[in-house]
């Protein structure tokens, strides 16, 4: 089985929850501490053993590449100020063997759409990592995305990150039938995308986090259009599940929502009070 190396980010959405910030600044460059939100799953992805990463972008969201970029301005300028410290953050913002590449998503057709975007770059034979920047996750021992790396070189299956929320939650998620729930990893009977509390199969909803067969790609590309009017994901991974395993993983870790404001809040908060801890300023 080839080791996992690509990673797609969706990052086309618009951010309307946190307008007016937004009008000018990608949700995904809102900084959490020091770092723009965007930034942690990188990292995330990186440690996992990604060294390809897919940015499905849209309009007005160059600052994200720019960020990934070299910027051999400010780096000439922090080497002949002698700011060796901030110089090394500058520069090791990603490593070196790391490529980035860029594709626009032209409509907001939804998430399972976004990914399909990524579709010229990912084999049908081989697995691919998708991270929702919007999910923060602040792994125990090792990323989240790490430990689903494990379960899927492990098993060769394909791996979704689950969590437990309360059953008045479930209807914002997508939402797992598991076989047996007692079992980790949890095995998939199904899986559905922002049910009614009432048709919702379990409360162990899907967090941002997926290492996928290639295959879906063609499956995303005749999925039709489900829950909101968008071409879900989730749809194209219950395609999927009619032809082989998928794995739950209940991450060791704790997740930040920073699609919203109060989740933002505490992220910032959370590694915050981690930084002061440490003694930082
Ligand atoms: C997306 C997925 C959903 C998943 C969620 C996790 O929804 O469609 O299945 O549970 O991310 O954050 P969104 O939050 O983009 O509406």
């Amino acid at each position: 089985m080839k080791p996992l190396r690509k990673a797609i980010f969706p990052v086309a959405g618009m951010g309307t929850r946190f307008l007016p910030a937004t009008k000018s600044v990608p949700k995904e460059m809102l900084t959490v501490v020091d770092r723009p939100v965007i930034d942690y799953a990188v990292r995330e992805a990186v440690e996992a053993g990604c060294d390809t990463l897919i940015f499905i972008t849209g309009r007005s969201k160059q600052a994200i590449a720019n960020y990934f970029d070299r910027s051999p301005e400010l780096e000439n300028e922090l080497e002949e100020k002698n700011k060796t410290e901030a110089l090394e953050i500058v520069r090791n913002i990603i490593p070196s063997h790391v490529n980035c590449i860029y594709i626009r998503q032209a409509e907001p057709l939804g998430l399972g759409h976004a990914v399909h975007c990524g579709a010229p770059l990912v084999h049908p034979d081989e697995y691919f990592a998708v991270l929702l920047p919007d999910d923060l996750i602040d792994g125990y021992q090792k990323g989240a995305l790490q430990q689903m790396n494990e379960v899927h070189e492990r098993t060769g299956s394909s791996v979704i990150a689950l969590e437990q929320v309360s059953w008045d939650e479930v209807s914002q998620y997508g939402v797992v039938a598991p076989k047996n729930e007692h079992q980790i990893p949890i095995e998939l009977a199904g899986i559905v995308e922002k049910p009614k509390r009432e048709d919702a199969p379990s409360n162990w909803t899907v967090v941002g986090r997926y290492i996928l067969n290639g295959k879906i790609m063609q499956l995303l590309e005749t999925t039709q259009r489900g829950a909101g009017g968008e071409i879900q994901l989730t749809d194209g991974i219950s395609e999927l599940l009619k032809t082989e395993t998928i794995l739950g993983v209940p991450f060791s870790g704790k997740r930040f929502d920073c699609g919203s404001k109060a989740g933002f809040l505490e992220a910032n908060l959370h590694f915050g009070l981690g930084l002061l801890k440490r003694g930082g300023r």
